[in-house]
């Protein structure tokens, strides 16, 4: 570790006091005018900004905004320029072209918008935001469902099947749609996957003159209804009698998955996912990922965790592709190829899990020595032939060798007996 310097904490880098922060008004770092102002606008449009946002925008040297947006303002004699595509890089010329422009966001662009994408590009002290009442605030406040208690799932860019890890009894979940059929397509989803007595309300036009709240209703008995482009979906989740609960701590039973065969039994997973401890916003590789469980239940830890598959059998890839969106992450990346040869253009991972291919040249060189410090390898063997280069990896890098056996009772003629799994031999290790 490096030696921590005068005034650095333990961790070198870091300082341990407060560094003088730069002087804020208005929101913009005095030491730097902001390249960008982000505005939030909500259905209320002119009417609902604060003087600060309004002048903001009359200062402007150019306002951006969707065609929606734009309208809503009233003639303030600035130049109005309709959202680029591609978005990012095209934003990176009118900023260079006009430094200080005002872009126009819905609610608080800082919560599933384009604030946080611009922060990562340009730099949080380069952008000013001035945010408005975001739709989740108004829905909550509409509802009088506590804002910390509730999940928030956005469909804008996501497919459905995000919404199931946040299915869970009680649970108050808020869904940012997509566009007007996204209610319904809710509905029919939660029907469908046991979740049919939830209650469901939608939220539309939050914060403007036609907003509307619809409901509550039985998600079951919403049928096909289309409602407004811009709406919330609030859902109680409530199980339909018999319906399985799906935790989001690993270790799901191993018939929640499609299989042929090919799964990490569910005592061996939990301990497997124990060991890989999913951190979220870190990357998980699933090398030989068989029916996909490993990197799926790394997902449903959380909607930040990312995890990439790599399957050599493509019947197998399109498999972990279903159960990933059965099982509410259909973000999960697949990769069919061989590994090592397919790991060669994957993204550092945060942490390695092997669940085949451990006798393939070079396949766990591959792997660990990608890993950065602090990255976790797990892998697991249950031939000799693979248990043998995990003892000699082990040998050579240290880590811990275990022996995992699990036996189930079960009936036999009158009585019962214990029927043992194939004992899997796992290894983990933390790179240093
Ligand atoms: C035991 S399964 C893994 C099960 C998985 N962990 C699960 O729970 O769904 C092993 C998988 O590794 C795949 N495999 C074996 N060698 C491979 C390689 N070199 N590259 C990619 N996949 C491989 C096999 O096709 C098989 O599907």
């Amino acid at each position: 570790m490096a030696a921590a310097g005068p005034g650095r904490g333990p961790l070198g880098g870091v300082p341990r006091a407060l560094p003088c922060s730069p002087i804020r008004t208005g929101g913009a770092l005095v030491s730097e005018p902001a390249a960008v102002t982000v505005v939030g606008i909500g259905d209320d449009g002119w009417e609902g900004l604060s003087e600060r946002a309004r002048t903001a925008l009359r200062d402007a040297p150019v306002i951006v905004g969707s065609t929606r947006q734009l309208a809503l303002l009233p003639s303030l004699g600035v130049r109005l320029e309709p959202l680029p595509s591609p978005l990012l890089p095209r934003l990176d010329d009118l900023i260079d072209a006009y430094p200080g422009l005002c872009l126009l966001a819905s609610g608080d662009p800082m919560l599933h918008g384009i604030g946080a994408t611009l922060s990562r590009r340009v730099g949080a002290g380069r952008m000013r935001v001035l945010p408005a009442v975001s739709s989740v605030a108004l829905a909550c406040a509409r509802l009088g469902w506590p804002g910390d208690e509730v999940e928030v799932v956005s469909l804008v860019a996501r497919r459905i099947e995000a919404v199931l890890p946040a299915l869970q009894p009680g649970a108050l979940v808020l869904v940012l749609c997509r566009d007007g059929g996204t209610p319904a397509a809710l509905a029919e989803l939660l029907t469908d996957r046991g979740w049919g007595a939830s209650e469901l309300t939608v939220l539309e036009h939050l914060g403007g003159e036609r907003e509307v709240v619809r409901g509550p209703v039985a998600a079951s008995g919403l049928g096909d209804q289309a409602f407004a482009a811009l709406s919330v979906a609030a859902v109680r989740c409530r199980p339909d009698p018999g319906t399985a609960l799906l935790p989001r701590t690993p270790g799901l039973p191993d018939d929640a998955y499609e299989s042929d065969g090919q799964l990490t039994r569910r005592e061996a997973r939990a301990l497997a996912l124990a060991a890989l401890q999913p951190v979220p916003g870190q990357l998980l590789w699933d090398v030989g990922a068989g029916s996909g469980s490993i990197g799926i239940e790394w997902m449903r830890v959380s909607g930040r965790c990312r995890a990439v598959a790599i399957e050599r059998r493509a019947d197998r890839a399109e498999r972990v592709r279903r159960n990933a969106a059965a099982l509410g992450v259909p973000d999960l990346e697949v990769v069919n190829g061989d590994a090592p040869a397919a790991l060669a253009a994957l993204p550092t991972p945060d942490a390695v899990f092997v669940g085949g291919g451990l006798t393939s040249d070079g396949l766990v060189e591959a792997c660990f020595e990608r890993l950065p410090g602090s990255g976790r390898l797990v892998a697991h063997a249950v031939t000799l032939e693979s248990e043998a280069v995990l003892h000699r990896w082990q040998r050579r890098v240290g880590g811990r060798l275990m022996k995992l056996a699990a036996s189930q009772a079960e009936p036999l003629g009158g009585f019962t007996v214990w029927r043992p799994a194939l004992p899997v031999t796992q290894w983990q290790v933390t790179r240093p």
